[in-house]
């Protein structure tokens, strides 16, 4: 697959980056979990020029990936690890912080354990864990439109949309220290290691 394009990612891009100037201004290196078409690295660089954006997915999108970054370059922009929650061993990069977008109802629900689980191993004391998507809150859909995104989900096959409660269970190391509500019914969550 070459360049792929995300609208959603075109929509979101901007109100995340308004609150990650101020979340990772004083941050070195991110890595991204699950980049996708690679829009959200290129942009997120671009703007966060102070940063070292380090991108990851599987295999298949790699090709995507690449090719956003090679129509923008830059010195802070790096190209794909090959990483899964499940499949492959954490990056063997220094960070200090992770960022993800709407991967968590993706993936499955283990892997979406897992993916608490090993940010909270493996992230240095005072990392952010930047996770933005669709979550519930104590058991409920916060829109009808969520409600059917999650139907429609579990028809795909994916794990769905996880509750808030569920990851702070699963995130042993992590606090969740903002939950930021997003257009569209999204929220930004941030993790910090303590
Ligand atoms: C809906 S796309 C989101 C892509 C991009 N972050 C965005 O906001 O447009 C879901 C992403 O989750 C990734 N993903 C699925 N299972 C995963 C896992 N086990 N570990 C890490 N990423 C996973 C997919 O490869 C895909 O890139």
């Amino acid at each position: 697959m070459t360049k792929q394009f995300s609208g959603s990612c075109e929509r979101n891009q901007q109100p995340i980056l308004e609150q990650l100037f101020r979340l990772f201004k004083d941050r070195q290196r991110v890595l991204e979990i699950g980049s996708g078409t690679g829009q959200h690295a290129v942009f997120f660089a671009k703007h966060l020029a102070h940063i070292n954006w380090h991108t990851s997915d599987a295999k298949t999108n790699h090709a995507s990936i690449n090719a956003w970054i090679e129509e923008s370059p830059s010195q802070n922009l790096h190209s794909p690890i090959e990483f899964l929650f499940g499949e492959q061993s954490w990056p063997a990069i220094e960070m200090d912080a992770v960022f993800t977008a709407n991967t968590t109802h993706i993936m499955q629900k283990h892997h979406a354990k897992l993916m608490m689980e090993t940010i909270a191993a493996n992230l240095q004391k005072g990392g952010l864990f930047c996770q933005y998507g669709p979550f519930n809150i104590d058991g409920k859909y916060t829109s009808e439109g969520n409600r059917e995104f999650d139907l429609h989900l579990a028809n795909e096959g994916c794990g769905g949309i996880r509750d808030i409660n569920e990851l702070t269970q699963w995130a042993t190391g992590l606090r969740l220290v903002e939950k930021i509500s997003m257009p569209a019914n999204n929220f930004l969550l941030v993790w910090q290691r303590y």
